[in-house]
């Protein structure tokens, strides 16, 4: 029987922000829904809103009536604009190809606070002194008591810093970092629980520990309190009680506070604990607090504006898998050095018995990427990251894991802890790899099993550098939101994980690290003192917003993002000349002839104008979509003007430069497009068949040669093993993908430590060919006129070499799959259409696929 499963408010579904309070809270008066098919397709449908359940029949809050589309990922919400803590349900209806009609079950969900009018909590810190150094972390709490039975109740809380939010002693998120990173002087990102089954009759307990965060973290270069000086932190239980009476616990002066074993912590600066500060009880109703302080109230100053205050959709940080060390060494009595097998993002868990004479022992921790040759910690390249976390033990069972900072490492060092005449027993150190919380998609398998190695490498990473935001790398002083490394990886990342609403937030920090001018901040959440408005980098904000909704369908981050891309387009037209636009160099390229950044500028610029139109024409803005039709056309001419020869052939020769025009279709003819595919493939041959691009180059290299009808030349160089490739990585023991094509060299030892992380997704965007086009499968949303039609596209290379592929796709519609194998030259082909698709094999005329499995046999 067909079924309509997985219902979403705004991406989010029973468990996806916190498994621990799964009810869905909406941040927005016109939220969106999305429901999936069990099969089928869907020909039509209709969605009903209502207070209560009985009501959906004749449904009083909206009634979208029957409409004929294939919409099931991103239908909006068009009634009377839904208010804060309203509770609502809705349901679906839906006609199936057959004609038949089906009905899912009711969907609750609430509305959050809409306004910062909602907020009647006022913010708390400690003492209140400025964070000019890391400072001790404070606990806070709070008891109440229920005088009724209760109907439901709603927790919002958000921070300068972060918080670890307790009910009755129970986390209510089992995320970390939260409520996470913004530019906070103008926007905070709250979270919402619903914690009704968390609270009892009688006395109640909120806890919550304060950490520093990004804060007022050292950001690179030792720039700190960028957004604030004094962590502080809000938070408001909304209780309904069942005989319809409101009650409200908000943070005021009736808190609790005192220091604890967390004696600082600190993104960049690390940890240090003492355990003998530990309070095991605090959590207790019955705790004994009569020796804590009263906080401070801050004013809410510049808050109160209305559009400060965001729900957060994505789900926070992540413990995604605890890993064992796989070998210890001990270079010198008392040093352990640990190996846990990969480079990962995360922290340490250590473990201990401590006998009385070893209390007040102090554990260091270090990390490191890679080893010195003489098997000591290599970690210059973590620059002014102070790398190290300490640990104060006490008497007996320790059990500790820093909490707000993680580092980036494959080896960790501890010292001071295992010295003999102490007798610290059972000592433990086990890796907690951290990431953002995102779904996985893809898998992805082949005969060769290098590329199955990188492919796991580009995992890695990506769970690496997918950290609150898509951060450039996780260990050194850097650890930001880069711009152009999150657009060169976005559509990897999208293929190996629903993205959705991670970039959708970071696209929120894209437009708040927007200059009055129009200028985009190379790194969002902004930190001042970077680059602004640089094009390839600043792009990001067009392109993924594009990109985004491509794969997403909901039109809403159209219309989200639409001013501010008009405002970026304005910016790069007045910083052009001619329609010229000086843009970002290919970052560490290693091409003699680097690629004249005047085309890489004027390429980005280009297809942000076409961006643009496309946004227009879609939102129904038909002067501003032909006044952009038109610049786009212009800047077009000018690239050929200033760039190809008469016969339309790339002037000065780079791959980059060939990539950029193939990748974004800029030959206008079969015969033009035919003279530049010789070229670029005479250039990589002359090469010896390797690359030589930076990080821009790098992304759209492999896709651009397909585009172009060489995919055997791209496929010659993901199976490249010499320096420069991305095997000559992985031969050389690489776990994820290295900044730099030389970060280690065999005969050269380790590049500069300047700039030299172990740990940087940008040049495993090579994961967009290895996934789509080798593994055979990628997913859209919307169809050419950009409405809602979601369709699967296979593409395979099948190569000797490579033998076999398969590629496992978790679509928003369901599971697509593509897995092939050569016969001798016969290609066996099976695929699979998920519900509410269709399949277009790429470059085929046939006609689209209906979901289902498929058998094909070809000769190749
Ligand atoms: C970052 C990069 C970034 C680059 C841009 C570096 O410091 O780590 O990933 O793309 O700067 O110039």
């Amino acid at each position: 029987m067909v079924q309509i499963i997985d219902l979403q408010v705004d991406g989010m579904g029973m468990g996806t922000m916190s498994r621990l309070c799964p009810r869905v809270v909406s941040g927005s008066s016109h939220p969106v829904f999305s429901w999936r098919l069990s099969e089928g397709v869907q020909r039509g449908c209709r969605v009903v809103v209502a207070s209560e359940p009985q009501k959906l029949t004749t449904p009083n809050l909206w009634d979208s009536g029957w409409c004929v589309t294939r919409n099931n990922l991103a239908f909006v919400y068009a009634g009377k604009p839904l208010t804060s803590l309203q509770r609502a349900y809705f349901q679906v209806f839906v006609e199936l190809g057959d004609g038949r009609r089906i009905e899912s079950e009711p969907f609750e969900f609430t509305i959050g606070l809409l306004s910062a009018d909602d907020w009647h909590a006022k913010w708390l810190c400690a003492d209140g002194f400025e964070h000019l150094v890391p400072a001790p972390a404070p606990y806070f709490r709070r008891r109440f008591s229920l005088s009724r039975p209760l109907r439901h109740a709603l927790l919002f809380s958000t921070a300068k810093g972060l918080l670890e939010l307790t009910v009755n002693g129970k986390r209510v998120d089992e995320h970390d970092f939260l409520p996470g990173w913004s530019d906070f002087r103008r926007q905070l990102q709250y979270t919402a629980y619903d914690v009704t089954h968390l609270l009892r009759d009688g006395d109640n307990l909120l806890g919550t520990i304060l950490g520093d965060g990004w804060y007022v973290t050292s950001f690179p270069g030792y720039r700190r309190n960028v957004y604030g000086m004094v962590p502080a932190f809000q938070l408001q239980l909304e209780l309904e009680y069942e005989d319809g009476q409101r009650e409200r616990v908000v943070t005021d002066r009736t808190w609790r506070w005192s220091y604890g074993p967390i004696l600082s912590s600190d993104i960049y600066e690390g940890e240090s604990y003492d355990g003998r500060r530990e309070m095991i009880d605090w959590l207790d109703c019955d705790f004994d607090d009569s020796a804590w302080k009263e906080p401070i109230e801050l004013s809410s100053g510049e808050d109160s504006e209305k559009t400060l205050y965001a729900r957060k959709r994505m789900p926070g940080v992540c413990k995604k898998m605890v890993l064992e060390p796989i070998g210890r060494k001990e270079p010198t009595a008392g040093v352990w050095i640990y190996d846990f097998g990969r480079v990962v993002a995360g922290r340490v868990r250590l473990t201990c018995d401590a006998p009385p004479n070893a209390e007040g022992l102090q554990a260091h921790i270090s990390y490191a990427e890679v080893l010195n040759p003489d098997g000591s910690l290599y970690n210059v390249n973590f620059r002014n990251a102070v790398n190290r976390d300490s640990c104060v033990v006490r008497a007996g069972q320790n059990d500790w894991e820093s909490r707000f900072t993680f580092r980036g490492f494959r080896y960790v060092q501890l010292e001071n802890l295992p010295i003999q005449e102490f007798g610290v027993k059972n000592i433990q150190i086990q890796a907690v790899v951290l990431t953002s919380d995102l779904a996985d998609a893809g898998t992805f398998s082949c005969g060769f099993q290098p590329l199955n190695q990188l492919a796991e490498n580009i995992r890695s990473s990506m769970r690496g550098n997918l950290l609150e935001v898509p951060m450039d790398c996780p260990q050194r002083d850097e650890r930001l939101g880069w711009t152009g490394d999150a657009l060169y990886f976005f559509p990897t990342a999208m293929l190996l994980a629903d993205g959705r609403n991670f970039f959708r937030k970071y696209l929120q920090d894209l437009r708040y690290a927007q200059r009055d001018d129009g200028a985009v901040s190379s790194v969002a959440p902004v930190v001042p003192g970077f680059l602004c408005g640089s094009p390839g980098y600043a792009d990001a904000l067009p392109l993924i917003t594009w990109e985004l909704f491509r794969q997403s369908g909901d039109v809403t981050i159209l219309e989200e993002n639409y001013d501010a891309i008009k405002r970026h387009l304005e910016y790069e037209l007045a910083k052009s000349e001619d329609l010229i636009l000086v843009g970002h160099l290919d970052h560490l390229s290693s091409s003699k002839l680097k690629t004249d950044t005047r085309l890489i500028g004027t390429v980005f610029f280009w297809r942000t104008a076409e961006i643009m139109a496309m946004m227009a024409k879609r939102l129904a803005r038909s002067a501003e979509a032909e006044k952009y039709i038109s610049l786009a056309s212009r800047i077009r001419d000018a690239i050929h003007a200033n760039f190809l020869s008469e016969d339309g052939v790339l002037k000065e020769q780079t791959q980059c430069g060939f990539a950029l025009l193939f990748y974004f279709g800029l030959f206008d003819t079969d015969e033009q497009r035919k003279a530049n595919a010789v070229c670029f493939k005479k250039l990589i041959r002359d090469n010896g068949n390797h690359l030589d691009t930076g990080f821009i180059g790098t992304a759209y290299l492999c896709p651009a040669l397909v585009k172009a009808g060489l995919s055997e030349v791209a496929c010659d160089l993901v199976l490249q093993r010499d320096y420069p490739s991305w095997l000559f990585e992985v031969d050389n023991g690489a776990t994820t993908i290295w900044e730099r094509w030389d970060s280690y060299h065999p005969d050269k030892g380790f590049a500069s430590p300047v700039m030299n992380s172990f740990n940087h997704y940008a040049n495993g965007a090579v994961g967009e060919f290895l996934f789509a086009n080798i593994g055979g499968v990628s997913f859209q949303a919307v169809d050419d006129d950009g409405n809602v039609a979601p369709r699967v596209i296979f593409h395979v290379t099948p190569d000797v070499r490579i033998g076999s592929a398969n590629f496992h796709l978790e679509t928003p519609c369901g599971e697509a799959v593509s897995e092939w194998r050569l016969d001798g030259r016969c290609l066996q082909w099976h695929v699979r259409v998920p519900p509410n698709t269709v399949g277009i094999v790429d470059g085929s005329d046939d006609k689209p696929l209906a979901p289902g499995e498929y058998d094909f046999s070809f000769d190749t």
